[in-house]
C-alpha cells in the first residue's frame, strides 16, 4: 500500500513533512543588514519573530487570555485531592482533583493575607485546603471558605466569608487532557476543534476514563524565553547534531526533512499495520487546524517504546493495547505543549512563561495504575529519552534567547522543513495582537 508518509523531527521537537514551502529560503537572505528582509518591528511570515514581540510581556499574556493552554492531564492528578502547581507570568496556580471528580484550577493564594496555600510541585491534600499561615481552610471541590478560626466561628458563613473563596480560572477536559485559560471561555473556540480531531487518535488510550497514575514528573525553571523553547520544539533540523540519543529511536532519514526508500518502506509497513488495527494515524497538520497537530510515527524496527534501548518502558500496557506497538502518537498544541503516546506510557510536556528570560518546563510520565516501580518499570529507563533530550534543548534555547537580545538581532528565515516554526510564529502574532478592548 502506498501511503502519504510523514517524516520525522521530534525532540522536545517536531516531526516534519518536507513538501511544504512558499516562504523565504535561506538563500534569499544571503546579503545582509544593508537590505534587511524582515523588519525588526513587524512580523513577516516565514521569518522569526521581531525582537520587541519576543520580549513583550503584554503580547504573551494576551495569548494566554485569547487561547486555551495545556496544563496537564488526568494522569497527573489521578486521585481525588491530588494536585499539581504551575507558574504562569506573575501567578501560581494549582490543578486540583476534587472529591467530586472534577479537576479545577485555583490561584494558589489564600484570601486572607495572600500566602501560598500549597507548597511544591505536586501532592495530595487533606479533606480541606488549609493555609499554613493562619489555617483558613477551603473546600477541595469549589474553593469556598469553610473555616477561618481567627476571624471567629461565624465568619465563613458571613457575607464577607462567602466572598472569600479561592480565585479560579476555567479548565476544560478533552480526552483526559486539561486545558486552562486566563480568558473568557465563552468566547474561545479553539478546543471545540481539538476535541473533534483528537478523539479517534486518543480513544484507544482511554485517558479520560482513569486507570492511570503518575510514574514520574520533572519540573524546572529554564533560563530561556518561552517562545524560543516553542520554536525549538517545532523543528528537528537541530536533532541530528544535538540529540544523538533520540535520533536512534527513529529511522535516520526521517529526521532530515527528506525521505529515503528505507523510511518509505518502514512507514508503509507501519501504516498497513495501523490500518489493520483500525488505528487513526494520518497526520492532522497545524495548517488545517490552527492549534493542534496530531501524527503517528513508526519507531525504528524492533523498538517497542520510547526508550534508548528499544525495550518496553513499562511492561504493563495502557488503554486498549494488547501488545507493545512500535510507534508513537504525538500531539503538538499551540501555545505550549507536546505529548507522546506509546502503548505502555504517555509522556507529556508543557512550557509556560515566567518572564522574558525564564519559563517553566514540566514533563510527566504516566503509566497504568497497576504498574509498580521496580517491578514493571524503572524510572530512569522510562524517563531517560525525554529527560536527556529536553536537557539538550534547554542549552539551545538559552543560547537562542541570548541571541534574540542582541543589538544585532534580526528575525532569521525559516527553511522549508521548518514550516511548523513559521506556523507557530504566525499563530503567536495573530493571537497576541491587541484586541478592541485592549485598544480602549
Ligand atoms: S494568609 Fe492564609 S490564613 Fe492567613
Ligand atoms: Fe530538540
Amino acid at each position: 500500500m502506498r501511503v502519504e508518509h510523514q517524516t520525522i523531527g521530534m525532540g522536545i521537537t517536531s516531526l516534519s513533512r518536507p513538501d511544504q514551502a512558499g516562504w523565504a529560503s535561506p538563500g534569499e537572505r544571503e546579503h545582509h543588514r544593508a537590505v534587511p528582509d524582515s523588519s525588526p518591528h513587524s512580523h513577516r511570515s516565514g521569518f522569526g519573530l521581531p525582537q520587541e514581540m519576543i520580549f513583550d510581556a503584554q503580547r504573551t499574556r494576551r495569548v494566554f487570555e485569547q487561547r486555551w493552554f495545556f496544563a496537564g492531564t488526568r494522569g497527573d492528578v489521578t486521585r481525588p485531592r491530588d494536585w499539581m502547581s504551575f507558574r504562569l507570568l506573575d501567578d501560581e496556580f494549582v490543578l486540583l482533583h476534587g472529591d467530586d471528580g472534577e479537576i479545577r484550577c485555583f490561584v494558589n493564594r489564600c484570601s486572607h493575607q495572600s500566602a501560598r496555600l500549597l507548597q511544591g510541585d505536586t501532592g495530595t491534600t487533606s479533606a480541606r485546603l488549609v493555609c499554613p499561615n493562619h489555617q483558613w481552610s477551603y473546600s477541595v471541590n469549589n474553593g469556598q471558605l469553610k473555616a477561618a478560626q481567627i476571624m471567629g466561628p461565624d465568619f465563613a458563613a458571613s457575607e464577607r466569608g462567602r466572598c472569600s473563596g479561592l480565585d479560579q480560572i476555567p479548565v476544560r477536559e478533552v480526552a483526559g487532557m486539561l486545558f486552562a485559560t486566563l480568558g473568557d471561555p465563552s468566547v474561545l473556540d479553539d478546543l471545540d476543534e481539538v476535541e473533534t480531531i483528537l478523539a479517534p487518535y486518543a480513544d484507544p488510550f482511554a485517558l479520560a476514563h482513569g486507570g492511570y497514575r503518575l510514574a514520574h514528573h520533572h519540573r524546572e525553571v529554564v533560563p530561556a524565553n518561552w517562545l524560543m523553547v516553542m520554536i525549538n520544539n517545532r523543528e528537528c533540523g537541530h536533532c541530528a547534531a544535538n540529540h544523538k540519543g533520540l535520533v536512534e529511536l527513529f529511522d535516520p532519514s526521517s529526521f532530515n526533512g527528506t525521505s529515503s526508500a528505507t523510511y518509505d518502506a518502514l512507514f508503509d509497513a507501519a501504516a498497513q499495520r495501523w490500518e489493520s488495527m483500525g488505528l487513526a494515524w494520518r497526520e492532522q497538520p497545524f495548517d488545517a487546524h490552527d492549534s493542534v497537530r496530531v501524527a503517528r510515527y513508526p519507531l525504528r524496527e524492533g523498538w517497542k517504546s520510547i526508550t534508548f534501548d528499544g525495550e518496553p518502558a513499562c511492561s504493563t500496557l495502557i488503554g486498549e493495547w494488547d501488545h507493545h506497538e512500535s510507534s508513537t502518537l504525538s500531539m503538538w498544541f499551540n501555545p505550549n505543549a507536546w505529548v507522546h503516546w506509546t502503548s505502555d506510557h504517555i509522556a507529556t510536556n508543557w512550557v509556560l512563561p515566567i518572564d522574558e528570560d525564564r519559563c517553566e518546563l514540566y514533563s510527566s510520565w504516566i503509566v497504568h495504575e497497576d504498574a509498580v516501580e521496580g517491578e514493571h518499570y524503572d524510572v530512569d529507563h522510562l524517563t531517560d529519552v525525554w529527560r536527556v533530550t529536553n536537557a539538550e534543548d534547554v542549552g539551545l534555547c538559552n543560547s537562542m534567547t541570548a541571541g534574540a537580545k542582541s543589538t544585532w538581532y534580526q528575525p532569521g528565515p525559516f527553511a522549508p522543513q521548518e514550516q511548523f516554526c513559521r506556523q507557530f510564529c504566525d499563530w503567536f502574532v495573530r493571537w497576541s495582537e491587541p484586541t478592541a478592548s485592549d485598544r480602549g
